[in-house]
């Protein structure tokens, strides 16, 4: 059989490592890995760093939940485009009874239905034969944390099958047949649906074009410097009595991407705390980070007053 772990993802700890066959979505898989091909219609210039679109799937019982999110906005753009290709598998498919059953009742009793196991794997045998290996993600509210740096890996894949669950969850059989089994946090939805439709937007977004400008993608909360990201603005300079910071309108780059710097420590050291310690910050910036953490202690200092704080002491 291809591809399936050798424990279940949830006993290996949600697992982030590849299963023994080591056929797809492994962690070190890399960028490189991915074979180029040229483009159709590119100059040769081009033709040498275009990727074959990443094929993303889905196994669910719902398939009509995906189309009007994967025809949509940047995500609809992008597969039209050919970053990315994109099918859905109804899992009733691989029943063999008149009502297509993919559950039952759990053996020693318990509340709700579970998803047997079988429909699962004929499925997978089907859709993933060893020549043709997929990365096959399960989710589930055990599985580990989805994030920015997971995206990242998945962007780098050739084939994603995206597992949705229902009902009260699965028979545990079924996650032996997972690469990765994926929360998207601490919180249950009735399906896994909702969460690979968070999964493939996170992911087609750092696919190369997929956004008008790929620098959008690496300026922003999360990646980069590993900050939440700055505050923005747009026209008017001043709508409501709220002007925008005088520094941004003062064309003078090296101030702007310093008031910057300032406001993304203050927003991350005042919302999310926890990723300092892991930020890419000079010795500078992880000073005034302390500093702003022991104004944020003692309280009674506005956002604005920290900024220009930090501002002052990036200089
Ligand atoms: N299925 C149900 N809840 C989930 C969650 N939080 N993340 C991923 N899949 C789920």
């Amino acid at each position: 059989m291809p591809m399936h772990g050798d424990e279940t993802c949830r006993e290996a700890g949600a697992s982030s490592e590849a299963p023994s066959s080591g056929t797809a979505c492994s962690p070190l898989s890399g960028a490189d890995d991915r074979e180029t091909v040229p483009s159709p219609g590119d100059g040769a210039a081009s033709s040498s760093s275009v990727r074959p679109p990443l094929r993303l799937e889905a196994l669910t019982v719902f398939p009509e939940m995906f189309e009007p999110i994967m025809s949509t906005s940047i995500m609809g753009r992008a597969r039209r485009a050919g970053i990315f290709e994109f099918e859905a598998h109804d899992l009733r498919d691989w029943t063999h009874d008149h009502h297509r059953t993919v559950d039952d009742a759990p053996f020693g009793g318990g509340q709700g239905m579970l998803m047997k196991p079988a429909p699962f794997y004929e499925a997978i045998d089907d859709l993933c034969p060893q020549d043709d290996p997929a990365c096959v993600v399960f989710f589930t509210p055990t599985g580990e944390r989805f994030n920015q740096k997971l995206a990242q890996q998945l962007s780098q894949e050739s084939r994603i099958l995206f597992v949705c669950g229902h009902y009260e969850g699965m028979d545990e059989r079924a996650y032996r047949l997972a690469t990765r089994c994926v929360s998207i946090g601490d919180y249950v939805l009735t399906g896994g649906e909702l969460a690979a439709l968070v999964v493939c937007d996170a992911v087609v977004r750092l696919l190369p074009g997929a956004l008008g400008d790929d620098d959008s993608a690496r300026f922003e909360s999360f990646s980069d410097d590993g900050l939440l990201e700055y505050a923005q603005y747009t026209r008017p300079a001043s709508y409501r009595g709220m002007d925008v910071p005088p520094v941004l309108l003062s064309g003078n780059h090296a101030n702007v991407d310093r008031w910057r710097k300032a406001d993304a420590l203050v927003r991350t050291c005042e919302l999310r705390p926890d990723l300092i310690a892991g930020a890419r910050l000079t010795d500078r910036e992880r000073f005034v980070a302390a500093r702003v953490r022991e104004r944020l202690e003692v309280g009674g200092s506005s956002r604005e007053a920290l900024v220009e704080f930090a501002y002052a002491a990036l200089r």
